[in-house]
């Protein structure tokens, strides 16, 4: 099996599946976290993990397939989706992508979804869609305030990881993000977004 990442997570390795090209990721011990909260939080990591990334097929996101979860050591293998990292693509594509991100934030967030950690190497796009990783830091939630930090963190990762098309990716975004959750809800959202904002700032300047 070949170690292709040592994330701050878990590691990832590539294997296989019945034949078919599989990751394996293990959540493995975290020696500074004192051990019952950290098997704990591996433990719940991945189970829901596991279980949201196969619900959100249910409402048309593309994820990978999970094969096999063993719970008590913290491993899943899933489907490798082959493809680029939006991370990645050229400045143009990472543009035009951030609509389509949007759009599927906004899909997740309707039917209850908050995915937790949403940055642009979570997102890989692989023939003409855009698959949707890292389910790990996910929750069942309709509440506004948590959809608001996810929009949030997205908007400081293209502010810092792609800086030179921040407005317009950052903007794409938000359109995709209204033509799926409509109007009032857009409205709502943003407005947590900018009080987050605005309570950083305040954080900042005492
Ligand atoms: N199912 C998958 N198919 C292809 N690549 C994957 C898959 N899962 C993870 N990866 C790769 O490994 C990286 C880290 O995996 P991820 O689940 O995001 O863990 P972490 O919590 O460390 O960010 C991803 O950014 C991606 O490059
Ligand atoms: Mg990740």
């Amino acid at each position: 099996m070949k170690l292709i990442r040592r994330g701050a997570e878990g590691d990832i390795f590539f294997t296989t599946w019945n034949g078919q090209k599989a990751i394996l990721k293990s959540r493995k011990k975290k020696d500074y976290r004192n051990s019952s909260l950290d098997y704990r939080l591996r433990k719940q990591r991945t189970i829901r993990e596991s279980q949201i990334m196969s619900e959100v097929k249910e409402f048309g996101i593309h994820a990978p397939l999970i094969h096999f979860v063993d719970i008590k050591n913290c491993n899943i293998i899933m489907q490798k989706i082959d493809g680029v990292l939006v991370r990645d693509l050229p400045n143009s594509n990472l543009v035009n992508s951030c609509k389509k991100i949007g759009r599927l934030v906004g899909t997740m967030h309707k039917n209850g979804i908050a995915h937790g950690d949403l940055t642009t190497s979570n997102f890989i796009i692989s023939k003409e869609n855009i698959f949707i990783i890292d389910f790990g830091l996910a929750s069942r939630t309709l509440k506004s305030d948590d959809h608001a930090v996810d929009l949030r963190l997205f908007k400081e990762i293209l502010n810092s990881a792609h800086a030179d098309v921040f407005e317009r990716a950052w903007s794409n975004f938000l359109s995709g993000y209204k033509s799926s959750v409509g109007k009032e809800r857009f409205a709502k959202i943003t407005n947590k977004v900018m009080i987050i904002e605005s309570r950083g700032r305040y954080a900042r300047v005492v």
